[in-house]
């Protein structure tokens, strides 16, 4: 029986993992938040609402569940409390019952965030990070020089006011919890790509996204943790510099797209629906660049945090069998399965060309990650709309023999298909490895 449960990204982010924790939490007591700060971002739908959080645990949202903010992570105090205070206006009570913080999490100070700034920090551009702080902040831990949360709290700053009644010491809390037979969630947050020691360094943020830091960053020993799931998106995308073999179009052609909020405008005009229709022509003819874009608007690919469109790409087998080992996964949820729709034919990336030979493992070096070209197996798609399928049965077959494929390439089973937003969009095909 499954108590103690690690949900990690395996691709670069983004894989919708808020969604399954949310899912995921009606059965857990507590879930942890153990690394990253609010470079993260979730969103959460519940009934017609939808709440996006960088720093609060998914499982805020349901009655009765403690929410923890451990150790590993890095904390912005003005924006925790901003979070906190969204959802007191939207009717929740937020107390040391519902929501604990790691005495020993470390602050993001305004200087941390001064220095983060992509637009005047060449590093920072040139990694494309969020500009929340994050990497300054772990230096300063790393250091030595950094101040903890519980340092933090006894200023006399209306932050420091707020958060002080939530401080506690989680490690204690969350081993308690383990030991009197409840169930715990630990959520990853970024990903498995990201992770400063097995990402696609220097292209990575400033923790350790994987299992292994996700142990450390809640302080909870590897013999207590029942399963590790990974989360992938059908596809795969990836937001700021870095390489990315499987990346259709360019990181150029994307960033010259309109904002978020310029397709929302868009969206529902005439001209929107014309361009959509040739869009998807384009996108079945072997411009790679329309079939990315079409990945984007289908799956509304914009950043949480940034509101960036995000660059997309056909799944990669070479790099999610490497997530699977370097986390040591159970099991892999794939999410977005809907918004490969429409595609006639689709793509897996099950080795790289590379200097002209063959590669099938993960290279570690970045030199030769940016000269790897992908080799894909095609299958053939499917036009359907399945954002209402409640079954692996109710799936087209071509989407069945698609997640076939991926168990087989992978090695691991499928535990759940996402094939939507809501939280009754969740097709749940071997439960073992979940709570
Ligand atoms: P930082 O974490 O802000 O330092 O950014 C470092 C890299 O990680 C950049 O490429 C970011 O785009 C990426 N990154 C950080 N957080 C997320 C996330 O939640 N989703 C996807 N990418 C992220």
């Amino acid at each position: 029986m499954v108590r103690t449960l690690i949900i990690v990204g395996g691709q670069w982010g983004d894989e919708g993992k808020g969604k399954i924790i949310d899912a995921l939490m009606e059965k857990a007591d507590a879930v942890v938040r153990c690394t990253g700060g609010n470079n993260a971002g979730h969103t959460v739908v519940v009934d017609d609402t939808t709440y996006k959080f960088h720093l609060i645990p998914s499982g805020i949202t349901h009655e009765g569940k403690l929410n923890i903010i451990s150790n590993g992570t890095v904390i912005d105090p003005d924006v925790l409390c901003s979070e906190i205070e969204t959802l007191e206006k939207s009717g929740f009570t937020i107390t040391d019952e519902k929501l604990i913080i790691s005495s020993t999490a470390h602050t993001i100070l305004e200087k941390h965030k001064k220095e983060d700034n992509p637009t005047t920090n060449a590093h920072s551009k040139k990694i494309g990070t969020t500009g929340r702080g994050i990497g300054p902040a772990y230096c300063d831990k790393i250091n030595r020089s950094g101040v903890r949360i519980g340092e933090f709290v006894q200023g006399s700053s209306d932050s420091a006011k707020k958060l002080k009644p939530l401080i506690k010491d989680t490690a204690t809390i969350v081993n308690g919890l383990i030991d009197n037979g409840k169930t715990v969630l630990f959520e990853g947050a970024q990903a498995t790509l990201l992770d400063i020691d097995h990402g696609t360094y220097p292209y990575v943020t400033s923790s350790n996204p994987s299992a292994g830091g996700i142990l450390t960053g809640s302080g909870v020993g590897p013999t207590k943790i029942d399963s590790v799931v990974g989360v992938f998106k059908a596809y795969i995308t990836r937001v700021g510099g870095g390489p990315f073999a499987t990346e259709l179009g360019t990181d150029e052609q994307t960033k010259s797209e309109e904002s978020a909020s310029q397709l929302k405008e868009k969206r529902s005009s005439e001209e929107y629906e014309k361009e959509f229709t040739s869009l998807i022509a384009a996108a079945n003819t072997d411009d790679e660049y329309a079939q990315g874009r079409l990945l984007r608007m289908q799956g509304y690919e914009y950043g949480t945090t940034t509101n960036r469109p995000r660059r997309t790409g056909w799944f990669d087998i070479v790099a999610a069998k490497y997530a699977a080992m370097i986390n040591g996964l159970s099991s892999m949820v794939i999410t977005k399965l809907d918004v490969l729709s429409n595609f006639k034919e689709v793509k897996l990336c099950v080795a790289y060309e590379i200097d002209g030979k063959k590669v099938t493992d993960f290279p570690l070096d970045i030199a030769q990650l940016e000269k790897a070209k992908p080799i894909y197996e095609s299958m053939p798609g499917w036009d359907d709309d399945i954002t209402s399928a409640k079954s692996f049965a109710e799936l087209p077959k071509n989407a069945q023999n698609y997640l076939k494929k991926l168990e087989e390439l992978c090695g691991i089973p499928i535990s759940i298909v996402s094939v939507g937003p809501a939280r009754d969009q969740t097709i749940v095909l071997d439960g073992k490895t979940l709570l």
